[in-house]
């Protein structure tokens, strides 16, 4: 008995196109603070409004630009779980397995996911928030955002605030992942942020399974087989599974 319904398994067995979708739930046993936790989540402690907009960055660059180099040292300073692990391994049994992420960390990188389409861009990423062009990475604890060699532009982190559009290239694939997809997991996402939480909606409509791992409820649970718990745990249970014989879970 594996705790997981029979046909469940024989769907993701019989799978050939799986989109996995994740969000800041995925890093959390690496570490990282989740956004909309009531207690411990970025959002708790911090206005989105004051931090996260092109205009927050307009009115106070100094102090947006700290925060993200703060981010820097705390993304810097953890490591992937076993979540990660699961899905690299997933995307290693399965070549039909497209990893989309909100997530801004380079946690399924450092796991040995290949291909991950980031939606919201990496906090390790820099560009001039004039021209937009990429700018390299810098120390972690200089204190005020260097300026763009073309243009004398300021450096910002290369990541998508609220307000802004999505990369295209990355939308577009992502949407035809989704499209395409027999099944997507939706593994740590509140699912209350578009227009990736559209993901999931646009497979429904074509006919996927949609399977949710999260401690907690979300809208996505309307639509979804829901498996109730921490990715960490979840992940690799379910792996095993479905592939008895076959994932090696490093
Ligand atoms: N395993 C699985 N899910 C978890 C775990 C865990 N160990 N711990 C928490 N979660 C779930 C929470 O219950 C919640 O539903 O992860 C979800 C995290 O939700 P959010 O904090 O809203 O993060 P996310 O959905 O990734 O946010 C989307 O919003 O703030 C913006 O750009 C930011 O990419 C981010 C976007």
């Amino acid at each position: 008995m594996t705790g997981f319904a029979p046909e469940l398994l024989e769907t993701l067995r019989r799978a050939e196109r799986i989109l996995i979708s994740t969000g800041a739930g995925c890093s959390a046993e690496s570490g990282l603070p989740t956004f909309r936790d009531p207690q411990q989540g970025l959002w708790a402690k911090y206005r989105p409004q004051d931090l996260a907009t092109p205009d927050a960055f307009a009115r106070d660059p100094e102090t947006v630009w700290r925060w993200y180099q703060w981010r820097r040292r705390v993304h810097a300073d953890v490591a992937p779980n076993a979540a990660h692990r699961a899905i690299a391994a997933m995307q290693a049994q399965l070549s039909g397995a497209t990893l989309v992420t909100q997530n801004v960390d380079r946690l399924h990188e450092l796991a040995g996911s290949r291909a991950v389409i980031h939606l919201h861009g990496s906090v390790f990423r820099n560009k001039c928030a004039a021209c937009g062009v990429p700018m390299p990475e810098v120390p972690h604890d200089l204190e005020s955002p260097p300026r763009c060699d073309s243009c004398g532009g300021l450096c910002r982190p290369d990541v998508v605030w609220f307000g802004e559009g999505l990369p295209q290239e990355e939308w577009r694939a992502a949407a035809e992942a989704a499209e395409a997809a027999d099944v997507v997991l939706s593994v740590g996402t509140s699912s209350t942020v578009y227009p990736a939480a559209e993901l999931p909606v646009i497979a429904k409509r074509a006919g996927a399974l949609i399977v949710q791992i999260n401690p907690a409820p979300t809208p996505l649970d309307r639509v979804a087989h829901n498996l109730r718990g921490p990715a960490g745990e979840i992940l690799p249970k379910l792996l095993a599974a479905v592939w008895p014989s076959g994932v090696l879970l490093q």
